[in-house]
């Protein structure tokens, strides 16, 4: 047999095992390079508008992917209970991802819609308040904390450095936009920038800008963005 031969020179084996693993390498990566893009585009993806986004810094800062995850996978018993499942398109923007690794509590990734800001802004505030057997910790200072207005445009320039579309029309109105969609009013540039948004005052005080209408603001449009009723991806049958 020659196949003996191999596998009783370690030198040969070892070439010929090196041999294998780089054409199998080499097919496998070579053709990414040729793709434009990896990530299939969907309809309905758009940037963060600048309230979100402050409020997923806040996110971020809280270490709130310690407890959640933002990834529906594509398995029953998740899809039942989230909704669809994650699409790659629907964290091509967030740099960092908070896909997360731990469910402490539920995964959030299409949590946007499916409670009142009310009940959002007493949960945050002392989750214990809506659900008394809750492990999560309070948050009410969201309340206390200004969301830092000026030179918010420069949050959307790193972003759009590392790729996320934002123009500079968008990095120009970052203030004003923040504050349209706080309050619900003089939208309609802001509008025209972010389709679909929510404009509102999510923390229930039309005065100020505080990182609870951020994170409310963010927490409403998670999942929102694109539309299920009409996406198919190209395993479902059309
Ligand atoms: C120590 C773990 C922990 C941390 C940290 C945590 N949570 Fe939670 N969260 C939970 C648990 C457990 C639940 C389920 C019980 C409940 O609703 O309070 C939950 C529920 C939620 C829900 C309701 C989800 C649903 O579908 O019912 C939201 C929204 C939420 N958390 C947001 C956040 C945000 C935003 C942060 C960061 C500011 C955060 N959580 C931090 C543990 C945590």
């Amino acid at each position: 047999m020659k196949h003996e031969l191999l596998e009783k020179n370690a030198t040969l084996l070892l070439i010929f095992s090196f041999l294998v693993v780089t054409i199998g390498g080499l097919v496998q990566i070579a053709p990414l390079f040729y793709l434009q893009n990896t990530i299939e585009k969907v309809e309905g993806m758009r940037p963060y508008t600048p309230l979100e986004l402050a409020g997923r810094n806040v996110y971020v800062r809280e270490g709130c992917y310690t407890c959640h995850s933002q990834m529906i996978r594509p398995f029953r018993d998740e899809v039942e209970r989230y909704g669809h499942y994650s699409l790659a398109a629907e964290s091509q923007y967030d740099h960092p991802f908070q896909w997360g690794s731990k469910r402490t509590g539920p995964d959030l990734a299409r949590v946007g819609n499916r409670y009142s800001d009310d009940w959002h802004r007493e949960h945050l505030a002392n989750p214990r308040n809506v659900v008394p057997e809750s492990v999560m910790p309070g948050y009410a200072y969201l309340y206390d904390n200004d969301v830092k207005l000026e030179g918010f445009g420069r949050h959307l320039k790193v972003n759009a450095m590392v790729g996320v579309p934002y123009s500079n029309e968008m990095i120009e109105n970052a203030e004003a936009d923040m504050k349209a969609q706080a309050t619900g009013e003089n939208t309609d540039g802001f509008m025209e920038r972010y389709p679909k948004a929510q404009a509102r005052d999510f923390d229930g005080n039309p005065a100020r800008v505080t990182e609870m209408d951020a994170m409310v603001a963010y927490l409403q449009m998670l999942g929102t963005l694109v539309d299920f009723s009409t996406f198919k991806t190209e395993l479902e049958p059309r």
